[in-house]
């Protein structure tokens, strides 16, 4: 019945210039449940859930609460009726402490000094909820990001919220920080708040969503309950197609001529040096959890933080890495983790972007023609998939995971000897991994040597030809893949194969 539901969104659409984000989109909530919104990147989650938190205006639509119809020209109108957004990208104030983030923008700030004691314990409590081991006076531009979203969530829960919507939550959480977000997912559910959870991670998805409903190009195309939640169901409604193998078939084994030798390499603050060697055209998966080393190792090689001993030997050169410039001049390059903060200029186009030649002030293309700078950024958004209208398409106004795609193309055209990718598929939508792990293989094929860091098990399985595995930062053997599955790669990275 209409009445059970506590929110109705219908026929909500939102145009921006060029592009039609959301096109009559209906949406219904029950208390108590958790809702997934699915969709590729530029789908239209972020900016209907926007509209929902009252960040936004729809064109049209309509908005019920408990049947009745509201407005919400203002966050503190959603807020009123107890909706709270946690967003994609953080919103913090990096120079306050947690607790003055925490209760940013809400009453307790009229408290004033004499509360802030009361603050103070009061984030105490939520952060203990959170699992986040820190004092409430810790300045949070000194937390990591994981951090940082689990802060944004105790903020969400001082709200008291009856919706709380969660827009890509564990992408930078760490699998503890994870699990304790689904903690308190399964508590609020239990107290009747109800969740509307957007993530690409299907595993999550499936664990969490009691209902999903899928968006494409701005359209609701498709509902699944919980009993018919397939990760294959879920996929085919979001691209609209069978896309039953996104990753490239695998390649024979084979014998790749080395071309990168670390040896002995000292990473500041890890306690043994590592050594390896990597093929031309070979891709190295290396695996490992978060914090064992591998984002460290990869910025000792690519000389972010310079290493303190051993040496590099690149096409039987040797060197140790003193610079990023210093290796972007030998032609090795690296996609950091966190894209968003590393080389890209929001107020730039993609084309722009794309082809920008400042890594550091190098420029591999020398003088870039705006024309060629139009066609290498061109090949990029056709062969990645980026949702824009075209290339002059300011980069600001992209969706999440178009935005990383930009940065993404950005390195796969760079044509490296050595391409580093960290996490390289991380908020990106299913249909886009798929043309990202085909770059990747056709790259290799030309002989580019590819080291990627990555947490997801299918991706290290799917596209490496030997896999590393490190352990709080050690290297703690490297596996061909005939011989790699996932029960001794997760061995190795949690030590359990050891007496
Ligand atoms: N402020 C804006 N100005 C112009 N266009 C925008 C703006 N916000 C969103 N868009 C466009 O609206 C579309 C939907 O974007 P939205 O952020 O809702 O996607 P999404 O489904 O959240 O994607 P992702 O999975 O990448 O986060 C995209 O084409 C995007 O470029
Ligand atoms: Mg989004």
């Amino acid at each position: 019945m209409a009445h059970d539901y506590i929110l109705q969104m219908h026929g909500v659409t939102k145009r921006f210039p060029g592009v039609t984000a959301l096109e009559k989109v209906d949406l219904e909530l029950r208390s108590g449940e958790v809702l997934a919104l699915m969709g590729e990147n530029g789908a239209g989650k972020s900016t209907l859930m926007k509209i929902l938190g009252g960040a936004q205006p729809p064109d049209e639509g309509t908005l019920r609460i408990d049947g009745n119809p509201v407005e919400f020209r203002h966050v503190s109108d959603s807020r009123r009726h107890g909706i709270v957004l946690v967003h994609q990208e953080l919103m913090m104030a990096t120079n306050l402490d947690v607790a003055g983030n925490i209760f940013l923008g809400s009453e307790t700030c009229r408290w004033g000094m004499l509360q802030r004691r009361a603050m103070h314990t009061a984030s105490e409590s939520l952060l203990r909820r959170v699992g986040l081991a820190c004092s409430p006076a810790t300045l949070v531009g000194s937390l990591t990001p994981g951090q940082m979203q689990m802060v944004e969530i105790a903020k969400a829960l001082s709200h008291k919220a009856r919706i709380l919507i969660l827009d890509e939550p564990t992408s930078s959480l760490t699998l503890t920080e994870s699990e304790q977000l689904f903690k308190i997912i399964g508590d609020l559910r239990r107290q009747g708040i109800a969740i509307i959870y957007i993530s690409h991670r299907m595993e999550e998805v499936q664990r969490l969503a009691d209902r999903v409903i899928v968006l494409r190009d701005g359209k609701r195309v498709g509902e699944l309950q919980r009993e018919q939640i397939t990760q294959q169901k879920i996929v085919s409604m979001m691209v609209g197609r069978e896309l039953t193998n996104w990753y490239p078939p695998l390649r024979p084994a084979a014998q790749y001529p080395a071309i990168l030798e670390v040896d002995n390499l000292i990473v500041p603050g890890a306690p043994c040096p590592v050594s390896f060697v990597a093929g031309a055209g070979e891709i190295l998966g290396f695996a490992g959890l978060v914090g064992a080393g591998r984002t460290e190792l990869m910025q000792a090689i690519f000389g972010v933080t310079p290493p303190i001993g051993g040496v590099v030997t690149l096409n039987g050169k040797h060197f140790r890495p003193r610079s990023p410039r210093d290796a972007i001049n030998r032609g090795i390059y690296l996609a950091p983790e966190d894209r968003k903060h590393h080389g890209l200029v929001l107020p730039m186009s993609i084309a722009q972007n794309i082809s920008m030649p400042d890594v550091c002030n190098y420029k591999p293309f020398g003088w870039l023609h705006r024309r060629q700078e139009a066609t290498v950024a061109k090949k990029q958004l056709n062969a990645l998939r980026i949702k824009a209208p075209g290339v002059k398409y300011r980069v600001g106004s992209l969706s999440g995971g178009n935005q990383q795609k930009v940065v993404l193309g950005k390195w796969l055209a760079m044509q490296p000897k050595i391409l580093i990718l960290d996490e390289p598929t991380r908020g990106v939508d299913v249909g886009a991994k798929a043309e990202i792990y085909r770059e990747m293989m056709e790259l290799a094929q030309q002989g580019v040597t590819i080291l990627m860091v990555s947490s997801e098990m299918e991706e290290i399985l799917g596209m490496s030809d030997r896999i590393v595995v490190m352990r709080e930062r050690r290297l703690e053997g490297i596996l061909p893949r005939q011989q790699a599955t996932q029960e001794n790669i997760a061995a190795l990275m949690t030590g359990a194969g050891k007496t």
